[in-house]
């Protein structure tokens, strides 16, 4: 009989690389590694080489980047996605993709299971498994991290005994995970939520300019497009806005987040773009949405970001919450200026040619067209319940 084959979410680190040859010798597979290029960059090349080093079968990179960007960076823009308010769902989004990447794999190899490097104690294991199940419900999934049991010392031990290789760096007290949409940091001091993370967890908002400066954001139906007015790729505005935005020191979040799986854990993460470009959309969002549409998409979007988070891409509520965000960004097109300052990125200006904003309306000055009588009436009657209650209730006279 031939071997069970295995397809392996592949990052090229101690885990996955030990993976491969316990999955080989523990487990009796033959094992394919897939890497998938979410902007995290990584040399991916070198992933595979040592993939296959450490006893893949077969080891493949796939570029997904503008995939990334244009299927599940957009909808996040769309939806102004921010976990607890705050977290731009950067590996949240990540997952899901890798996911449908390790699916397509799978089938191509025919192969009987897919697995990935998480551990038991995250929301990355959700995300992979639930995605998995929803795409393909035949196929078995590994997750050997969570199943050896292995403490760091444990891994790098079975690595040597084993002849995997390991890339020889000093080894980080960090767990980080990235893409073109930032960096997670976790582990180390952070783990004492009162402790300020060290300086040199940062690398994408080191600040090398100080000097202010603005730039323009174009989005057409939500969708970001031109940057400076000049029409670019989502994947390349995303990539230029963390270069120019980051060097200000700007697209730091530090917060207690709750896990799907029941723990509040000490997260840090860098995303100028991702920052920046919510800022905008929902600025551009402030002046082209219609009030009772923009306030049921804010509860909405926090409905969206929570879906997400919890590993729900492939779930009928989350296709179901796309379409209304699709749908609600038929006006959202126009420009907004973002300032930038030492530690600092902030909304300078915007504007639509089909914004709601209407400066007749809005002026103070001789051009007011706003029909100051209709008032009265509107108030009296908008108070007439409160002034009911003040007068039976409270017995005001
Ligand atoms: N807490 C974040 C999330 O759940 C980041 C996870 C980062 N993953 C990692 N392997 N370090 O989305």
């Amino acid at each position: 009989m031939s071997k069970r084959r295995v397809v392996l979410a592949y990052s090229g680190g101690l885990d996955t690389s030990v993976a491969v040859k316990w999955l080989t010798l523990e487990r009796g597979y033959d094992v394919v590694a897939l890497s998938v290029d979410v902007g995290q960059g990584e040399d991916l090349e070198a992933a595979r080489a040592r993939a296959l080093d450490s006893g893949a079968i077969a080891a493949e990179v796939v570029d997904a980047k503008d995939e990334f960007a244009n299927d599940y960076l957009v909808p996040a823009i769309k939806m102004n996605a921010l976990y607890e308010n705050k977290y731009p769902l950067v590996s949240s989004l990540s997952r899901p993709l890798i996911s449908k990447h390790l699916v397509e794999a799978a089938s191509r190899y025919q192969a009987d299971a897919v697995a990935h490097g998480c551990t038991g104690k995250g929301n990355d294991q959700v995300r992979f498994e639930v995605s998995i199940r929803a795409l393909n419900p035949s196929l078995e999934v590994e997750a050997p991290v969570r199943e050896w049991g292995f403490t760091r010392d444990d891994t790098i031990e079975y690595a040597r005994s084993h002849g995997v290789k390991v890339s020889a760096t000093k080894k980080s007290p960090y767990s980080i995970d990235q893409n073109i949409f930032g960096r997670a940091i976790e582990c180390g001091e952070m783990e004492d939520p009162w402790a300020a993370p060290p300086k040199d967890v940062y690398e994408m908002t080191q600040v090398s300019e100080t000097v202010p400066k603005e730039v323009s954001v174009t989005f057409d139906k939500g969708v970001p497009v031109r940057l400076d007015g000049v029409s670019m790729s989502v994947f390349e505005i995303v990539e230029k806005l963390n270069k120019l935005v980051g060097s200000y020191g700007f697209g730091r979040i530090d917060m207690v987040e709750n896990r799907r799986v029941g723990i509040k854990s000490r997260e840090v993460y860098e995303s100028p773009a991702g920052l920046a470009l919510i800022m905008a959309h929902c600025e551009l969002e402030d002046i082209t949405l219609e009030r009772e549409l923009a306030h049921e998409k804010l509860r909405l979007s926090s409905k969206w970001a929570e879906a997400v988070y919890d590993g729900l891409w492939f779930s009928p509520l989350k296709e179901a919450l796309d379409a209304f965000g699709e749908y609600s960004q038929r006006f959202v097109t126009g420009e907004v200026r973002l300032g930038l300052e030492l530690n600092r990125c902030f909304v300078a200006g915007r504007r639509a040619e089909k914004a709601l904003y209407d400066f007749e309306l809005a002026t103070y000055d001789s051009r007011d067209a706003f029909q100051h009588k209709d008032s009265e009436g509107f108030v009296r009657i908008f108070g007439l319940g409160i002034e009911t209650w003040a007068k039976r209730q409270l017995g005001h006279k």
